[in-house]
């Protein structure tokens, strides 16, 4: 598997470095946040699968405040006859009002997936409703959302794999975020 990747362009170690840098930082703001209200409900941190997974599961074990998680499950029809729609396959265990929550993706490209989400999140009523995204290309938007917390910013049009970003299901596991050799993306 490894032979088809082309270059690392993000390491373990520097993945490693802004996720700790991350965690803090998320971890100060939802501190000061709970700080005026202590009868508020500890933050809900949301995953979508399947490629936040790795990246939230290093991400929360970062964080030093007390969190509650969940995971949703959206699918993309990128090719077919209403291009960007998205659904959702799996939706949150438990009710949202008046809640701090915390999305979580690995990338946001077009922006359509996280536009979706969190238009269905937001008519639950949440407290807050903020985005942490591992990678975030940025020049690919077709959808503006807010993005709050941003591991790395992709300068170009790469196509990524690794650390739960997939090529046809595969790579996700991969420690690293890589580029794939041309014949094979
Ligand atoms: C990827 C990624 C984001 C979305 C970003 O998910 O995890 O959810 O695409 O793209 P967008 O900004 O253009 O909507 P994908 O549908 O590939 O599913 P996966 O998480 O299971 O890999």
């Amino acid at each position: 598997m490894l032979n088809t990747i082309e270059r690392m362009i993000i390491s373990v170690d520097e993945i490693g470095q802004r996720v700790r840098e991350l965690g803090a930082q998320i971890s100060a703001d939802y501190r000061a946040g709970a700080g005026r209200d202590p009868h508020r409900r500890p933050l809900l941190v949301v995953g979508l699968l399947k490629g936040a997974m790795p990246f939230m599961a290093d991400l929360i074990r970062a964080m030093d405040i007390p969190l509650e998680y969940d995971f949703m499950a959206v699918s993309s029809y990128r090719n077919g006859t209403s291009p960007g729609e998205v659904r959702i396959l799996k939706d949150l265990d438990c009710a949202i009002g008046r809640r701090d929550l915390l999305i979580v993706e690995d990338i946001v490209d077009t922006g359509r997936t996280l536009h979706r989400i969190l238009k269905g999140l937001s008519a639950r009523e949440p407290a807050t409703l903020r985005v942490c995204t591992l990678l975030d290309k940025p020049h690919r938007r077709e959808v503006e959302v807010p993005v709050d917390y941003v591991g790395f910013v992709l300068p170009e049009n790469l196509f990524v794999v690794g650390y739960g970003l997939d090529y046809a299901e595969l790579y996700r596991n991969l420690p690293f975020i890589g580029v794939l050799k041309r014949r094979e993306a």
